[in-house]
């Protein structure tokens, strides 16, 4: 798929952003790419919003976009995108039929020398980010929602869930959908060696695997 060029700005008061002009979730993009209801927006290169089929059966929520994905505008193309996009094809799902988005649409960083460092987004900017994801939830309807790290999983199943002690896991959800979490690709990448590096991938695959068996209820 093609580079997006960063959306031109309108003219959005801090703190606010666009009301949508519809209810489609072209109208939901249209008005996100304007978002300025927390101060991410300003040193990002543009909203990263999702990206997939209107009606897709799963959603998969990460985190927020990093580098690649703030400079490409859209989301999972980067180093954990590639360990998301090995483990889908490993297990024979088609990545082109999920809807893929982030709790938080613009990218947070800290500049050190060339390099964009990923800083994780405050309980204020998850907040202020809300609507946009609660807006794709509402429009796509997908049975099944795959969290991808623990600000995802929050976001979706509330505070009180635990990562660690929950991962790959059938979780209800509202509307007899249901969802389940798995730690954030960039774990795998962030082990120091070989085998802790191919122990994280193997668990990463083995929560994702859950989607070849959905409960019978989000079907
Ligand atoms: N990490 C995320 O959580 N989302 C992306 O889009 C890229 C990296």
């Amino acid at each position: 798929m093609a580079t997006r060029k960063p959306p031109r700005r309108r003219a959005v008061p801090e703190g606010t952003a666009p009301e949508p002009v519809d209810d489609s979730l072209a109208a939901l993009r249209d008005a996100a790419a304007g978002c300025k209801r927390c101060p991410l927006w300003k040193p990002a290169t543009q909203v990263v919003f999702g990206e997939g089929p209107a009606r897709a059966r799963i959603l998969v929520v990460g985190e927020q976009p990093g580098d690649a994905e703030d400079l490409e505008g859209r989301p999972f193309v980067g180093p954990s995108g590639r360990q998301f996009d090995r483990a889908l094809e490993e297990l024979g799902i088609e990545r082109s039929r999920l809807y893929v988005t982030n709790a938080v649409k613009h990218f947070k960083f800290e500049r050190r020398g060339k390099v964009r460092l990923h800083k994780s987004p405050n309980p204020s900017e998850q907040r202020a980010c809300r609507l946009w994801l609660e807006g794709e939830l509402a429009r796509v309807r997908p049975r099944i929602v795959v969290c991808l790290g623990a600000i995802a999983a929050r976001n979706v199943f509330g505070t009180t869930f635990r990562l660690m002690r929950q991962r790959g896991t059938w979780q209800p959800l509202p509307g007899g959908r249901a969802g389940f979490a798995t730690p954030h690709p960039s774990a795998v990448l962030r082990q120091r060696d070989t085998t802790s590096r191919e122990a994280a991938y193997r668990g990463f695959v083995g929560d994702l695997a859950l989607l070849l068996e959905p409960p019978e209820e989000a079907l």
